[in-house]
């Protein structure tokens, strides 16, 4: 081990014991000036709710830490600036107590703001996509800062140009516009149960208890949400495979196609509660790989290619990841971190 070496046991949900070979705490905007200097590979993380460490880390990891809230007001609306490093639930907790709601449907996710659009976080018919009027991001590469509108966001399911080509792009902060006319959200499941009782607080309280009975809390579990994405199918292939399993849960996706519940599929492929060493599918949710205690890497990325390939066999469905890999050199993809291991 180098004895420069940064363990980023803090810094990833999965609670793997990897290490990079700097870790910069973020907590002032002043310190961005000596950010840029550095010209290795860099990787900036928030709460790590979203991150595979596949190995150590050859660079800088910095985590954003910047923290502050600017409220305003319209006749219409609420605008949160927000920075970057502010905790997401808690950001949802603020703006219930001060009777701004919108986010309620998104209470619990781990991680960041700073995060939130990288991914276009999502649930219970929510997506960060509905409130994100801008995003504020330095340009690593140059130094230069830069507003994104919504549009140039090009937010998709759990998609984002920041994934893409500003994927050299720290988020400074987000703005979000919460409409004072609130609509609540309750097309999925047990949210439905609600109805005309509906309030804000309500369905924060119920969507709390969904998550809680579902989801491992990383504190005590670790584990980085939805491993996969739930994938998208044509038409055609959607009607062969309901017709072979009727009970598929499917639901209408942009372009005319079908998207599939991938914690079904495991599920039914019989994976819940296997086991590669120290990572094990979730008995609650077999969409979320967790570590047991100990778990490497290696173990995770080896469970995670034999769900893919259960799930391929039986249905003939591609899973894809949905958290992102990081190799030593940056993001990598779980092809090329499985093609390391031999
Ligand atoms: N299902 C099973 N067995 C399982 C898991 C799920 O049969 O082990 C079935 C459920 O009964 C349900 C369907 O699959 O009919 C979908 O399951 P669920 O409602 O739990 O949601 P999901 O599709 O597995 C997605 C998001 C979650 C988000 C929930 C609620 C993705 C990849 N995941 O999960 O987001 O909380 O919907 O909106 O889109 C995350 O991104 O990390 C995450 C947790």
């Amino acid at each position: 081990m180098p004895s420069n070496a940064h363990s980023l046991l803090s810094y990833n949900t999965f609670g793997l014991k990897q290490e990079a070979d700097e870790v910069v705490i973020l907590q002032h905007r002043e310190q961005l000036a000596e950010l840029i200097r550095y010209r290795g590979p860099r990787l900036v993380v928030g709460g790590g709710s979203n991150l595979l460490f596949t190995a150590t880390f050859k660079g800088q990891v910095v985590v954003n830490r910047l923290t502050g809230i600017e409220v305003t007001e319209t006749n219409d609306a609420w605008r949160l600036k927000v920075e970057g490093g502010e905790n997401w639930h808690r950001l949802v907790c603020y703006c219930l107590e001060r009777g701004m709601p919108g986010l309620e449907n998104l209470a619990l996710i781990p991680g960041t703001a700073g995060a939130a659009p990288i991914q276009n976080i999502g649930a219970y018919g929510v997506e960060l996509s509905r409130f994100c009027e801008q995003v504020e991001s330095m340009d690593w590469h140059s130094g230069e800062t830069r507003l994104w509108s919504a549009d140039e966001c090009a937010f998709g399911y759990r998609d984002s140009v920041f994934k893409h080509a500003a994927r050299h792009h720290l988020i400074l902060s987000i703005t979000l516009r919460l409409p004072k006319v609130w609509r609540p959200v309750l097309g999925y499941g047990p949210l439905a149960a609600l109805g005309e009782d509906a309030t804000a607080r309500r369905v924060f309280e119920l969507v709390c208890a969904t998550r809680r009975a579902k989801l491992p809390d990383p504190a005590e579990l670790g584990n980085a949400g939805s491993f996969f994405k739930n994938p998208k199918v044509s038409q055609a292939q959607a009607d062969a495979l309901q017709l072979a399993w009727p009970e598929l849960p499917l639901y209408p996706a942009e372009d005319g196609l079908v998207k599939l519940a991938a914690g079904w599929l495991i599920d039914q492929a019989g994976l819940k509660g296997t086991r590669v060493g120290g990572a094990a599918v979730h008995q609650q949710q077999a969409l979320v790989l967790v570590n047991r205690g100990g778990a490497t890497a290696e173990d995770v990325l080896r469970l995670a290619a034999l769900v893919r390939e259960r799930v391929s066999d039986r249905f003939g469905v591609m899973l894809e990841p949905e958290v992102r890999m990081i190799g030593p050199q940056g993001e990598t993809h779980l092809d090329e971190a499985l093609s390391w291991l031999n």
